[in-house]
């Protein structure tokens, strides 16, 4: 076969140490175990604790990870592709420096940045670099440090989210195996419903921004929740149609992990049975950028070659979409 396919080769993960459980929540807001894992399956999630690092601490240890486990040499990686939404600081990109501080010297760098579908999107982006032939090892990173604009006062998002980071290596396949298809989709109508509101270029920061609790990330779930639902199981089925699928195709859906409830109504919708269902949402929560990669992290010895894989995801904005995606080596873990 001629056409080159963008495959992923490797992957690596990086969770935090700490760990926040439910019931230490319990003592920070007005909620209980009971009903956090009935409406969302979180048990717990990570946080970075240590002062002084951010999302790159997170990307940097995940990628390195990768780099250890692929035995690659970091000069080899053309580029480097960081998805975020909680970059390190504003203008001066994330990704630059983990590339640097990666030895992925000879690699050129960027961030992405479309909430939670940032990694799927990032998908898509790293397989059209590799697919044009123009470079060979394309490494794509999700991170988010979420604790860093989350309020822990606010029961609505603190029982939601987490830091983590993972990465995978996209190289050229020439069997076919790889990224086959991607349905992106976004909307603005979504702006309103998941934000922060403060911090950029309409509303600055400001004393009176931080006295209003503006730089935290506030959204009205019950809206996101029924968008979500919706959203990411109509583009699983669509790229099932498109592509000729029917459920038994399917060995596994990597799907965003924000609510056990939404993975469960999209896996329904396409018809799979749970054990096609790849899920942690109860070890790590929602770690926006982070939740694609962290699952094949955990779950890459599972993975075999030639594997029907649908990715799907849906964030604020609106962003959301599916990728079909053929996997491309069987780990020897
Ligand atoms: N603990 C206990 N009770 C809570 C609570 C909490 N942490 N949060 C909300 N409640 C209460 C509400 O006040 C409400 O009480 P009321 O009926 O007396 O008014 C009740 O529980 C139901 O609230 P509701 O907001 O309807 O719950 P929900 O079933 O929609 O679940 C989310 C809330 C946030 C878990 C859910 O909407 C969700 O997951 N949304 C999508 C979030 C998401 O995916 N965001 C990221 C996008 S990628």
């Amino acid at each position: 076969m001629n056409k080159i396919t963008a495959a992923i080769t490797a992957t690596g993960s990086y969770v935090p140490d700490f760990v926040l459980s439910n019931k230490v929540l319990e003592t920070l807001v007005d909620t209980n175990d009971e009903w956090i894992t009935s409406r969302t399956g979180i048990k717990e999630r990570r946080i970075l604790k240590e002062e002084g690092q951010g999302t790159s601490y997170l990307a940097i240890q995940a990628a390195k990870n990768l780099i250890e486990k692929a035995n690659i040499d970091p000069k080899e990686i053309d580029m480097v592709i960081l998805c975020t939404a909680t970059p390190d600081m504003l203008v001066a990109s994330t990704g630059v420096y983990v590339a640097s501080q990666i030895g992925a010297t000879n690699a050129f760098a960027y961030d992405l940045q479309a909430a939670c579908s940032s990694f799927l999107f990032g998908m898509s982006t790293a397989s059209a670099y590799v697919e044009s032939g123009k470079y060979k090892k394309v490494l794509l990173i999700g991170a988010d440090k979420m604790s860093s604009i989350i309020d822990y006062t606010d029961r609505s998002t603190c029982i939601i989210f987490g830091d983590g980071a993972g990465a995978v290596l996209f190289e050229p396949n020439h069997e076919g195996l790889g990224l086959q298809d991607e349905f992106l989709r976004s909307d603005g109508v979504g702006r309103e419903f998941l934000k922060i509101d403060a911090g950029g270029s309409i509303l600055p920061s400001s004393e009176e921004t931080v006295k209003n609790k503006q730089h935290f990330v506030h959204q009205d779930g019950k809206t996101v929740f029924k968008y979500a639902v919706s959203g990411m199981a109509d583009v699983s089925e669509k790229i099932m149609e498109r592509n000729n699928l029917v459920k038994e195709d399917i060995n596994w859906l990597v799907a965003h992990q924000a609510n056990r409830r939404i993975i469960d109504a999209t896996a329904n919708r396409i018809g799979l049975e749970e054990d096609k269902v790849l899920i942690n949402i109860e070890k790590y929560g929602n770690t926006t950028s982070a939740t694609l990669p962290l699952l094949l992290g955990d779950f890459e010895s599972k993975l075999k070659k030639g594997d029907n894989i649908i990715f799907a995801a849906f964030g604020g904005g609106f962003t959301w979409g599916a990728i079909y995606l053929k996997w491309a080596y069987n780990s020897n873990k």
